[in-house]
């Protein structure tokens, strides 16, 4: 499958940050993070493929093809380096990115997201789910997802809005991606960039468990636990999760500084 043009917002000017969402959402998950971060960054919202207002094709989307779709859309507005920041399955986007395009990443986020590939019986549920979203759409994915993301009811209406705009090829094809993704253990270690990992204490997807291993497996890694998020630190704690990713800025800038 080739790449396409990805539906993207892009705010504030300086150094560029990609914020990369997951599943099955789309750039909107970032709003308010996005608009602390554009005071000191030019902040890179896309909506991956098949979500939000992005084109959808059929198929499985590897986790290749989405970090081709972000290389290309990097090419289009003539991006060399940008930092990058995946909520989840936006992680894995970003993890495959830094393996196949490490000389266009200064800096690698990883927002509830994991290093570790689906399980038989993970996968072998994606595999029905996929068999669900072809016979009776959407919907019942939705409403299986929202009690996962968070407890905060105030969220509950616009997660549910945000996940209802993903097209339902789009949501197979991540579902089919998902499952057939790659071990990250293996080439993080090969990771030489600075790194964060944004873990929420109650995540109800991802386990304490691994986000601590993944961030112990980068070179320059460090973890940071928030303790009144689940799987959505961005919406649930969006100030403590912007002041995490600005003083990782700090840090990725710190280290292209050349030695004196
Ligand atoms: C996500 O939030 O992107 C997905 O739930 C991740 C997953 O299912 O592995």
């Amino acid at each position: 499958m080739d790449p396409i043009d990805l539906f993207h917002e892009d705010i504030g000017s300086g150094s560029p940050i990609l914020l990369v969402h997951g599943y099955p959402l789309n750039h909107e998950i970032w709003k308010q993070v996005a608009l602390i971060l554009r005071e000191k960054a030019r902040v890179i919202m896309p909506d991956l493929r098949g979500m939000g207002k992005s084109p959808a094709t059929p198929g499985a989307y590897s986790m290749h093809l989405l970090a081709e779709d972000l290389l290309c859309l990097m090419d289009l507005m003539r991006i060399d380096k940008t930092i990058l920041a995946g909520h989840s399955m936006g992680g894995y986007v970003c993890l495959e990115f830094a393996r196949v395009f490490p000389d266009r990443v200064s800096g690698i986020a990883l927002v509830a997201s994991q290093a570790v590939p689906d399980s038989p019986d993970r996968r072998q549920a994606r595999y029905v789910s996929i068999r669900d979203v072809e016979r009776n759409g959407i919907g019942p994915v939705v409403e299986a997802m929202l009690p996962k993301l968070t407890d905060r009811q105030d969220l509950k209406e616009v997660l549910t809005n945000i996940m209802s705009d993903s097209s339902k090829l789009g949501v197979m094809g991540c579902l089919g991606g998902m499952a057939e993704r790659q071990d990250a253990r293996e080439w993080i270690p090969d990771i030489k960039i600075p790194a964060l990992v944004i873990a929420g204490k109650n995540d109800k997807i991802i386990s304490m468990d691994n986000a601590k291993e993944m961030a112990a497996l980068f070179t320059d890694g460090k973890l940071e636990i928030l303790q009144a998020s689940g799987h959505m630190p961005m919406m649930e704690q969006p100030e403590e999760t912007a002041k995490a990713l600005l003083s990782f800025l700090g840090r990725v800038k710190q280290v292209k500084k050349p030695a004196r």
